[in-house]
């Protein structure tokens, strides 16, 4: 068996959809992304992505020409030797995690199995699951409505980082492929070996396991380092020469250790959040993941309390909040640490002008009356106050700019800032 012979299908054309779909397409016969969003569809087929990530408007015009194409039809699943799920699995209200996209995939894979399949057909979950689903829950709903059906089923999660996830994909660290049967497992090293990362074999349920702990584990770094950076900051110790000796510990390595304004995105808040309620739905109280999520929590609005201790009132005061994307590089607001910055702002009554050089769009749904600027500069115009809460580049070089605040009181949650008078959040 050779990779190139492959067709494969991803359901979800979200960031790992895309990314998967196009990384993969040169290394097999053809790509079928479904997916129900119409406008998304659009976009790839014309070769536009439809979310920003480097690298992927150039591959995606190579596939597009060539092996790729997006669909709202399911029916490529019938005709495929893998089907990625890669779908969203959002939190619920009470921290668990919202497998009813999941499922539902499932249930269109059983179907259109049940009219037409490949002899053997591998599903993959790629999708962020808590252990056991790929077994318990996506196996039985295929088997439900084809019992007769011989088919493979695998966990293979995902690590790429929005920003550099083209690059991630390509180059990961390890690929770890969760399933307890040799076919499967072989078909799955046939699609990666092009790749040529390490591949961990591992049954699903530690798959499943690996990429929650995985998450729980940086974001526990970052919240490590955010309260050491708290503490610092107290009794006067510079935070980032503590973490860089810190860091140079190969046991520890250097890297999510910046303090700051804590951890956002789709993935963290949401994975260690399901994760601590997969521990008390087996009567374990989560104890360190929970203080993860609670340092995380109170951190960004240290960078109110900031702005607070150098302006009395905040009501009816304009304060330009810079970045907005949860970090840099990417258009993504999920679970931004601006988020709740700007709630508290404007619950306190000050009027926050936003600018992020990707993400003003999205944070708009968020906050439809909020200002918007187009610039760094237009957002500082006339402002008492400004608060840095994403690390683009592009603010590291601010300097003159600041000089048409109103009033220069300047806190800085990412440590990007080079000016000398503007306050650390940690440092
Ligand atoms: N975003 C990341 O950096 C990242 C990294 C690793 C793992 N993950 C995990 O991968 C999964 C997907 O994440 P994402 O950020 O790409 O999600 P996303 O929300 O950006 O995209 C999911 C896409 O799936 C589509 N969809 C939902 N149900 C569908 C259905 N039945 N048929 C067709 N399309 C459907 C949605 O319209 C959406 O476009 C999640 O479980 C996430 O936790 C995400």
């Amino acid at each position: 068996m050779i990779s190139k012979n492959l067709n494969v299908t991803l359901i979800g054309a979200g960031y790992v959809g895309v990314v998967t779909a196009a990384c993969l397409s040169p290394l097999v016969q053809t790509v079928t992304i479904v997916e129900i969003s119409q406008d998304r569809i659009d976009a790839i087929n014309s070769a536009t992505p439809p979310i920003y990530e480097e690298g992927l408007d150039t591959l995606l015009k190579t596939c597009v020409s060539e092996n790729l194409r997006a669909t709202t039809q399911y029916t490529s699943i019938q005709t495929s030797d893998i089907i990625f799920i890669a779908v969203g699995t959002p939190q619920n209200s009470d921290g668990s995690a919202n497998l009813s996209y999941l499922m539902a995939a499932a249930e269109t894979i059983a179907d259109e199995f049940a009219k037409k399949h490949t002899d053997y057909p591998v599903i993959v979950v790629k999708s962020t699951v808590p252990p056991g689903t790929t077994k318990n829950i996506v196996e039985p709903i295929i088997y439900k409505k084809n019992p007769n059906l011989s088919f493979g089923i695998c966990m293979n999660p995902e690590f790429l980082r929005e920003g550099r996830a083209v690059e991630d994909f390509l180059h990961p660290d390890r690929i770890v492929i969760g399933s307890t049967d040799t076919k499967t497992r072989e078909v799955m090293h046939v699609l990666y070996h092009g790749i040529g990362a390490p591949i961990f074999d591992v049954d699903p349920a530690a798959a499943e396991m690996i990429k929650y702990a995985s998450n729980a584990f940086l974001a526990a770094k970052i919240s490590f380092a955010n309260e050491i950076g708290n503490l610092c900051k107290q009794i006067g110790v510079n935070v980032y020469e503590v973490m860089k000796g810190v860091g140079m510990d190969h046991r520890v390595s250097p890297y999510f250790l910046n303090a700051g304004a804590g951890f956002g995105g789709s993935c963290f808040p949401k994975d260690v959040s399901a994760l601590c309620t997969v521990a008390r739905e087996h009567g374990l109280e989560p104890t360190l993941l929970s203080a993860v999520l609670q340092v995380n929590a109170t951190q960004p609005l240290r960078m109110i309390d900031l702005l607070e201790k150098k302006i009395v009132s905040l009501a009816e005061k304009r304060i330009a909040v810079l970045g907005l994307a949860f970090k840099n590089n990417t258009d993504d607001v999920r679970e931004s640490r601006s988020i709740p910055v700007i709630q508290a702002l404007i619950d306190k009554g000050a009027m926050p002008v936003l600018y992020d050089p990707m993400a003003g769009r999205a944070m708009k749904a968020l906050f439809p009356d909020a200002e918007y600027a187009a610039s760094a500069e237009s957002a500082l115009m006339n402002a008492d106050g400004c608060l840095v809460m994403t690390e683009w580049p592009e603010f590291s070089k601010l300097d003159h700019e600041f000089a048409v605040m109103k009033e220069r009181v300047i806190i800085d949650g990412r440590h990007i800032l080079t000016i000398d008078d503007a306050e650390g959040i940690c440092w």
